[in-house]
């Protein structure tokens, strides 16, 4: 495994739309391997194959209940809205207040190619969210109705890491 370099705002692949994963091979188990450390040292919850600058869609997520693994992920429902503070590995320093959904039902392949359905809730939704997004070449700022000021930044950044603990 190795720790890959993160893509910031402002480069190109951030913006563009990925293709499917169509291999699932050694490759694809060492890519996901990579983003997942990769995340872990950003200390992020989720991260999107283009913040590594592969335009492939797959991402990672861990709220802290472990990794699950979304490859080719199909968002089939959303229900209900949700507030809160959202950061992105990609825009260090930045967080604002999203609009998202509050429940989301979820189909992927693991990296074996099997197929799976996740119904999230919360905090979990919304991460599938952003990561989902990613594929698209969107960042989360396109959802943020208002930003954080420092203190809020400061109490948001703590509860991030709190949810990453539970
Ligand atoms: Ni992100």
């Amino acid at each position: 495994m190795a720790i890959r370099n993160i893509v910031k705002e402002g480069d190109p692949v951030l913006t563009k739309i990925c293709r499917p994963v169509e291999r699932f091979d050694d490759k694809l188990a060492a890519l996901l391997d990579d983003m997942y450390e990769t995340m872990l040292n950003g200390e992020g919850v989720g991260i999107a194959a283009p913040q590594v600058g592969i335009l492939r869609r797959i991402f990672v997520i861990d709220i802290g209940e472990g990794k699950q693994e979304f490859i080719n992920p199909k968002i089939l429902k959303t229900k209900g809205k949700q507030e809160g503070s959202e950061g992105c590995l990609s825009c260090p320093g930045e967080f604002g207040i999203t609009e998202r959904p509050m429940y989301v039902t979820v189909s992927a392949l693991n990296r074996y190619g099997d197929q799976f359905t996740v119904n999230a809730e919360g905090f979990y939704a919304k991460a599938i969210c952003h990561e989902n997004d990613h594929l698209d070449g969107i960042l989360f700022k396109e959802h943020v109705i208002r930003k954080l000021d420092p203190e809020e930044i400061r109490v948001a950044k703590a509860m991030q890491d709190k949810n990453k603990k539970k």
